[in-house]
């Protein structure tokens, strides 16, 4: 089922407060949409789809229209999600940075999604807190909820590029959730956006605990969100939800599951649409049977809903959705 911001509000302070991750997951086509969604719902889990500046732009085809692929994508997994009850799945909007203020606006005042992150992290600290401060009051007059964040995230993803990480300082980020009231704070605790592996980067996970003492002691506890999670070991993510994440994103890991499934396939299956070099090409006929699109991208469809099966089972939000 579709949920807003009130409910995705609700999925957040209950993973909170049982300490479980819930699954943030970035999608451009169907075939990502309706494996992640059967996914979560396979596992009656709550769980949220996150769309980029990018992705929007693609979804929209050769108007580049930020807008209408919006709301292709929103609808898209709105009318997906409303058959099944015991899952709720949000829509996200994902590092939205400043230049992106009005079609942050458009979809909040259009319902197309549940929450928004407003990246301003490049900018000062105090241009950071003024602008995420005005998209959450815009937000939450529509009951979307917003999450910001402090800190460089070393990687690509999308738009968003950094050669650079910043580990986000406690500090810092008590005075921005206190300025802006922010519901989700993202910290930069050494994961890394892209092809990354659990083992080869440096982490601090225990950053993350003292970010969340810090802004419990001072009454303005928040759910902090881990940014880049693609490839981390399942020990990590527990160590971090323990700690006190709530939201796990997750983006590359699906590129990288329909890639392979699909390469795979056609690595077998190479002579049903290219002439065997033994072979007349005027006696050859390509076999539709597998040159079928739903033949092959079913393949990456199949992967990505068993990865995030096992997301869920490894963060623990499986069999806990809100609506169960
Ligand atoms: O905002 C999205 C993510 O942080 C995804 O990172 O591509 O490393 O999984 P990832
Ligand atoms: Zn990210």
């Amino acid at each position: 089922m579709f949920i807003y911001g009130d409910k995705l509000k609700e999925v957040f302070l209950k993973a909170k407060k049982q300490r479980y991750g819930i699954i943030a997951s970035n999608v451009v086509f169907d075939t990502q949409i309706r494996a992640i969604i059967q996914g979560y719902a396979a596992v009656n889990s709550d769980g949220l789809m996150q769309m980029s500046s990018g992705a929007v732009k693609y979804a929209a085809g050769s108007s580049q229209d930020m807008n209408a692929g919006a709301e292709f994508i929103s609808n898209m997994i709105k009318t997906y999600a409303t058959q099944f009850k015991k899952s709720g799945v949000g829509l996200h909007i994902d590092h939205a940075t400043p230049n992106y203020f009005d079609f942050i606006v458009y979809c909040v005042e259009n319902k197309l999604v549940s929450s928004v992150m407003i990246d301003a992290s490049k900018e000062e600290l105090a241009e950071n807190i003024r602008v995420t401060k005005e998209v959450v009051t815009l937000a939450h007059k529509h009951g979307v909820i917003v999450e910001g964040e402090i800190g460089h995230i070393k990687g690509t993803e999308d738009e968003i590029v950094s050669d650079t990480e910043l580990y986000t300082r406690p500090e810092e980020a008590l005075e921005f959730v206190q300025k802006t009231n922010v519901d989700l704070f993202a910290a930069s605790v050494g994961t890394n956006h892209g092809v990354s592996k659990g083992a080869n980067i440096v982490l601090n996970l225990d950053l993350i605990k003292e970010i969340d003492d810090l802004l419990i002691k001072h009454g303005v506890e928040r759910g902090l969100v881990l940014h880049g999670a693609s490839g981390l070991t399942d020990q990590q993510q527990i160590i971090a939800i323990r700690n006190g994440v709530v939201k796990i994103n997750k983006d590359t890991q699906y590129q990288m599951d329909m890639a392979t499934a699909i390469q795979a396939f056609w690595e077998k299956e190479k002579y049903s649409i290219v002439c065997p070099p033994d072979m007349n090409p005027e006696d050859y006929i390509p076999n539709k049977g597998k040159f079928d699109p739903r033949k092959w991208l079913f393949k990456g469809e199949e992967v990505m809903q068993k990865t995030i099966v096992d997301f869920c089972n490894v963060t623990c939000s499986a069999n806990n959705s809100i609506l169960l």
